[in-house]
């Protein structure tokens, strides 16, 4: 049925964009008066990144910024992702604003409206302010409300235009790369210090929401974007299955029950033991403060299998042979998004959803010009076609973003992962479409019936 695929059979008013960050593809890392970031400290610290790489130039999209634009237009998108990169608009992170970095914003804001894209805002991409890092970073309690300010000097200029916030990106990988398994910036290995990091992320996100309510627009809406993964057990053993349910804690309860008001799931907490975060009274309620939409980045689903002695949850994940993979060696399953967002809709309800990352990268080859990057078009339109599979069964999906406009800096992965619609020389910072974007650009093309 995939031959039927087509932008009409999904809603006149769905949003269809591509999402990108701030370090992963702005470069100018220094220019301007942009302060250093936890990850240009990291990327610059040897071993961190594969092949030395870091986000100097990346796609230098600061300076090439109006020929991306272009692209997003060329392509027929209506929407567009992007991060703001704090340290840029407050070099401290917090005290004096850097006029021309909020400039920079201001511009960009501009030029999508211009094109007809609407600018979907992400505030934390993962790039803190170095000097707030030297003061503990996620771990000290006054980062949060370092945030909320931060939060308020760039919707005091740019909630006149912007009418969708997020406030946070993936905080799991904010928490757990970054402060358990220390594979992302600041590099930081301690349970503890991840919790404390999550609660800290969250509290900070329910400050910022009514900051955010407040300097917009009366239709502006607020939101957080989650990475979730559907998790199956590897057989239908009660064990599995429990086991299952405790992963399940891990990656997706953690995250989701504390924004909607049942603070953090009691299963999960017990495991955690001594590890758990210090939680003020009060900030359950700060943190679950009403949200107009959940923002899910669906990658791959996990397997899991009862494992005892195995980490905290007594859990192995399985690594099943025989499965379709991408470059990054994760599982292609698009009927764990239809699962994935289906489960979300009937345990919390979020107002409305958007999918707000998928994508995937392979080992693109350019020949004569071109990227004839199958794999990934497939990707897109099957993960489109569950997309489809979710509106039918009357879930407020309301938007698409792929995963990525260009080819950027992959964090650890450096610039060796591609998951661009569009080609990136890292040399000459050429933009090239591939296959895969020219088809979306087709598929968005037809006309839309109202
Ligand atoms: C997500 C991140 C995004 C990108 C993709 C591949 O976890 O939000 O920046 O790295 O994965």
């Amino acid at each position: 049925h995939n031959m039927t695929l087509s932008r009409n059979h999904f809603p006149a008013h769905f949003r269809w964009g591509s999402a990108t960050s701030s370090y992963q593809i702005e470069g100018a890392a220094d220019t301007d008066g942009k302060g250093k970031s936890i990850w240009d400290t990291f990327s610059h610290t040897p071993g961190k990144v594969k092949g030395g790489d870091t986000g100097d130039v990346a796609c230098d999209h600061y300076h090439l910024w109006e020929q991306d634009l272009n692209l997003m237009q060329d392509l027929g998108l209506n929407s567009y992702r992007f991060s703001i990169s704090w340290p840029r608009v407050l070099p401290a992170g917090k005290g004096t604003v850097n006029a021309k970095g909020l400039e920079f914003y201001d511009r960009l804001v501009d030029g999508l409206l211009q094109r007809g894209l609407d600018p979907f805002v992400t505030l934390y991409h993962w790039d803190l302010p170095q000097a707030l890092q030297d003061t503990g970073g996620w771990v000290n309690r006054e980062t949060a409300f370092h945030f909320a300010d931060y939060a308020a000097v760039v919707s005091e200029r740019l909630g006149d235009r912007v009418k969708h916030w997020i406030t946070h990106n993936e905080p799991f990988c904010t928490a757990m790369l970054g402060h358990l398994y220390g594979a992302h910036a600041p590099g930081i290995r301690d349970l503890k210090a991840a919790l404390q990091t999550l609660h800290h992320v969250y509290l900070s996100h329910g400050l910022a929401v009514p900051v955010l309510r407040q300097n917009s627009a009366q239709d502006a809406q607020v939101g957080i974007t989650l990475s979730l993964h559907p998790v199956y057990p590897f057989t239908d053993q009660p064990e599995d299955l429990e086991a299952a349910r405790r992963h399940d804690g891990f990656r997706n309860r953690w995250y989701l029950d504390p924004l909607y008001g049942r603070g953090y799931p009691q299963d999960t907490w017990e495991r955690y033991g001594a590890s758990v975060p210090d939680v003020q009274e009060g900030d359950l309620q700060t943190i679950s403060a009403e949200l107009d939409f959940l923002g899910v980045n669906y990658y791959f689903r996990e397997v899991v299998q009862h494992a005892p002695g195995e980490g905290l949850f007594d859990v192995r994940e399985v690594h099943l042979d025989g499965v379709e993979r991408t470059y990054f060696d994760w599982e292609v399953f698009p009927e764990g998004l239809t699962a994935l967002l289906t489960r979300v809709h009937e345990e919390y309800q979020p107002k409305k959803l958007f999918i707000t990352e998928n994508g995937a990268t392979y080992q693109d080859e350019m020949v004569g010009g071109v990227v004839q990057d199958e794999d990934r078009r497939r990707f897109f339109e099957r993960h489109l076609q569950a997309s489809l599979d979710v509106l039918k069964k009357g879930i407020p999906l309301e938007g698409y973003f792929a995963w990525s406009l260009l080819d950027n800096f992959e964090w650890a992965e450096g610039y060796d992962k591609r998951f661009g619609l569009v080609h990136v020389d890292f040399q000459t910072l050429t933009r090239t479409l591939k296959r895969s974007g020219e088809w979306y650009r087709d598929f968005l093309r037809v006309p839309v019936v109202p």
